[in-house]
Formats: structure tokens, C-alpha cells, sequence
């Protein structure tokens, strides 16, 4: 059966696992030039389709790099131009790619297209961001972790402001695979929903790791080994974005509530940041910081998803 990454508890907790092993394998050997490594798994090339319904900036320039270096073709499909759902069904458009292309990357808005999409292409399909889960990120940020502070299981992380978009919603689900224990700290009405905190409790039993929502930022940073926040004015939101800026403001990672946590925690954004709202330039660019690496795992992470979805497909 054709696998696909949607959401991030797509994955059980030693898929996680294996694909970050993968991924740090491939940051080593980036262009599969080791004997017996990760070789090139889209040669030929398969070409991978990346479709963009929203901006990118990290996404698709890690992907393009990423594709070929495995091997593959990179092909952009411009969002505008395809009007997915609009010019045509999202039915249409997963059948005729699906005869086309070797796998599918699609940054959209709703989850239930990605879902249509992955059910009719035949080919997989990777969640490259949607309104509800960022599972690319989330494995980014966990092999940066990894990196900066070994084995993931029973680390504190804490995620502060906007809980419910997209990042804060896989920080919870990825979090709870990983056996990570998840502090979620947004003002009211900014939780994930209840259904993905139930969803990442059931996992967090299985892996030893737990989910918390902790209001009080002062309390949730305490002692915390990883700190993450997002934009407070996800793509979609802008016309929110006066209303936002007030009531996250208590949320923002400043210096001074930095100083509550880990003294070696680190610090995680997805990018864009926007200095002096969600976080301070002094922490950003501070040594705790580690975005950079944060970024630059985004193309490890995604050849390895690319490489296991490629080998476990059903064709
Ligand atoms: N939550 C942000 C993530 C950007 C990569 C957004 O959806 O705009």
C-alpha cells in the first residue's frame, strides 16, 4: 500500500525514528556518494511534483535541492497556474499528476485536499504544510534536537503562542511520538484542538512522553530543554494580525523568560520570524538559538521521507 506523510502521527514512533537516522545518514552523505550508503534512491530520474498554494521560501528551495541530490527531478507546479480546486477538481488534477510523477509535495490550505490528493494520485504524497499540521518541520526540528542535545525521549519542550496553527499542532503530535513531554502555552482560544490533544495524549501512553497545556509562559518555560515558537500570523490570518499581536504579546521568548529554562535549552523557529513580536532579535540571534540548523535540516529530513515513502511505494 502506498504511504503517505499527511499529519505526523502518519508515522508510528520507530518510523520516526528510522527516518531521522536516515536523515542524519544522508546530512553525512549528501549526494549518496559513500559505497553501501544511501546511494541515490530517485534516480532515473523519478521527477517529484511540489505544488505551492501558499509562499515558500525554505520549503521549496529544500526540496528542489533535496530531489536532486537523491537523484530525482524537481518539478515546480506554479499553484496559481494549476488553480487546484478552482480551475479543476482536486480529483482531476491527483489522477492526471499521479500518471505523471513519481510522488507529490503540496503546500495548501486544507488537510481534507492533501487527503483527496493521496487517496486518488496513486503516487505519495507529502504534507509540505497545510492550515492544520507541518510534519516536514516537525522532523527538522527533531533531528536539530537530536543533534544539539542527544536522545529525544524525556526532553521538556515547550511551545509558546499560537498552539493551534500548524507547527503547534505537529509540535504535539511529533512531540508525543518522539516520548518528548509537550508543554503547549497560547492564550485562551489558541490550544490545538481537543481532538489533536486527545490524539497526542493516546500516543504520548505509548511512549512514555506527555502533553500539558501550562497557560502561564513564566511556568511553562521552567526548566524546559527546547523552546519553540512560530509566527503569531500564520499565512491565511494576516487580516487578524493587529488582534493577534495583542493578545500573544505575554508569549513572546524575550531574553528574560529565557533565562527561566534549561540554562543550555535551545531555541527552535520555523521561519519567517518577525523580531520584536513572537521573539526578541537578542534571543534569535543569540547563541541559543539554533534556526540555522533548524533550516538546514529541513533538506535532510525531507530526502529521507522522500527516499522511504519512494521505497515503500505500490508500484
Ligand atoms: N505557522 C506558519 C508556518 C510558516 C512556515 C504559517 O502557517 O504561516
Amino acid at each position: 500500500m502506498t504511504r503517505h506523510l499527511l499529519r505526523d502521527d502518519d508515522l508510528t514512533s520507530a518510523e520516526q525514528a528510522e527516518i531521522l537516522a536516515l536523515a542524519a545518514a544522508m546530512k553525512e552523505d549528501p549526494f549518496g556518494l559513500v559505497d553501501g550508503g544511501v546511494g541515490k534512491p530517485l534516480a532515473g530520474p523519478h521527477t517529484v511534483a511540489m505544488i505551492f498554494d501558499k509562499a515558500t521560501l525554505r520549503t521549496q528551495t529544500s526540496f528542489s535541492a533535496g530531489i536532486a541530490e537523491l537523484g530525482g527531478n524537481p518539478l515546480l507546479v506554479d499553484g496559481a497556474l494549476a488553480g487546484i480546486g478552482r480551475r479543476e477538481s482536486v480529483a482531476d488534477v491527483a489522477r492526471v499528476l499521479g500518471r505523471q510523477v513519481s510522488a507529490i509535495v503540496w503546500r495548501t490550505f486544507h488537510q481534507s485536499d492533501l487527503e483527496q490528493m493521496a487517496e486518488l494520485s496513486g503516487v505519495p504524497v507529502v504534507n509540505a504544510l497545510t492550515d492544520d499540521f507541518h510534519p516536514c518541520q516537525l522532523l527538522a526540528d527533531l533531528l536539530t534536537v537530536a543533534e544539539h542535545k542527544g536522545e529525544l525521549a524525556g526532553l521538556t519542550a515547550t511551545f509558546l503562542g499560537d498552539g493551534a496553527c500548524n507547527v503547534g499542532n505537529s509540535w504535539l503530535l511529533a512531540g508525543a511520538l518522539a516520548g518528548m513531554h509537550i508543554r503547549m502555552s497560547s492564550p485562551e482560544g489558541y490550544l490545538p484542538a481537543e481532538e489533536i490533544f486527545a490524539r497526542a495524549k493516546e500516543i504520548a501512553a505509548t511512549t512514555g512522553g506527555s502533553v500539558t497545556a501550562v497557560a502561564d509562559p513564566v511556568a511553562a518555560v521552567a526548566e524546559a530543554d527546547v523552546v519553540i515558537t512560530d509566527t503569531w500570523v500564520s499565512m491565511g490570518k494576516e487580516d487578524e494580525a493587529a488582534a493577534r499581536r495583542a493578545v500573544f504579546a505575554p508569549y513572546a521568548i524575550t531574553g528574560e523568560l529565557l533565562s527561566l529554562a534549561a540554562s543550555d535549552a535551545v531555541v527552535l523557529h520555523c521561519l519567517p520570524a518577525y523580531r520584536g513580536f513572537e521573539i526578541t532579535a537578542e534571543v534569535i540571534d543569540g547563541p541559543q538559538s539554533v534556526v540555522w540548523d533548524e533550516a538546514e535540516n529541513r533538506r535532510h529530513v525531507q530526502k529521507a521521507v522522500l527516499a522511504w515513502l519512494h521505497e515503500r511505494r505500490g508500484w
